[in-house]
């Protein structure tokens, strides 16, 4: 399906396209980049919020690498995964934010969301979110929820109304301590270890490993 209109809306300050079918069906997709309204900018708007093209990934991954900096997730994604939604806020054609959202049905996670450091607290991960809400709502999904490690990130989902409904440790075991709790079979060696665990186990867990994260699970409801 091919959304053909373009509303241009200002959200916190920036101009944001909400892109929306005429024939009845809806898409998560938005407008295409050609079939934009070609319209008078507001003057000095921060970036465009708009659908991912692949032409962006080379500061798409940029931007996600130096926006998890100083993060507690040191996994740097060498290529980008696709997903169902995928939104970038650009300036000048250069990705400063991003936010992936795999829909599988009426629940949809968020995958990736991060802005570059030089441009946080602008509002631009809210003008993104606000953009993927409206188009999920239009898709009919119920639910939109994060896995969250780190309390700027918490901070920012908990303004955005998300709430916590569970949370867990992850241990990410060291080649020297997987040793301590795993043995592999068939002559392999565990390097190392990604391992849920019980949030009631955080004391013990934090005497035995180096890694130890507390990860929340947050939510925000979309619709009744
Ligand atoms: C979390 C993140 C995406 C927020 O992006 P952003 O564009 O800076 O967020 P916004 O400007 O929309 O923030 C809106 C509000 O969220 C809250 N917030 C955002 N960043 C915050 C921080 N570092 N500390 C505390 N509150 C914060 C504030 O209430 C803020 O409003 P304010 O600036 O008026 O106080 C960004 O900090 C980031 O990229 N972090 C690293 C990546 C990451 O951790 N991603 C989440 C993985 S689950």
């Amino acid at each position: 399906m091919v959304a053909d209109d373009v509303r241009r809306e200002r959200v916190g300050g920036e101009v944001v396209d909400a892109a929306r079918g005429r024939t009845g069906g809806l898409s998560l997709l938005g407008a295409s980049r050609g079939s934009e309204v070609p319209e008078e900018r507001e003057p000095g708007p921060l970036a465009d919020i708009r659908d991912y093209e692949t032409a962006d990934e080379p500061s798409w991954l940029r931007c996600r690498v130096l926006g998890l900096l100083g993060t507690s997730h040191h996994d740097v994604w060498q290529v980008r995964h696709r997903t169902d939604l995928e939104l970038v806020a650009a300036g000048d054609n250069v990705v400063i934010g991003l936010l992936d959202v795999s829909v599988p049905g009426a629940e949809a996670v968020i995958d990736a969301v991060a802005v570059h450091p030089d441009h946080q607290r602008r509002g631009l991960a809210s003008a993104l979110l606000e953009q993927a809400l409206r188009r999920l709502e239009r898709c009919g999904v119920r639910t939109l929820e994060a896995w969250v490690q780190d309390d700027p990130a918490l901070a920012w989902f908990e303004r955005l109304g998300f709430v916590e409904t569970e949370r867990h440790l992850r241990v990410h075991a060291s080649a020297a301590e997987v040793g301590t709790v795993l043995s592999a079979k068939h002559g392999l060696e565990p390097v190392g270890a990604v391992l849920d665990v019980r949030i009631e186990r955080e004391t013990e867990m934090r005497q035995r490993f180096e890694r130890v994260h507390v990860r929340r699970r947050v939510i925000r409801r979309i619709r009744p």
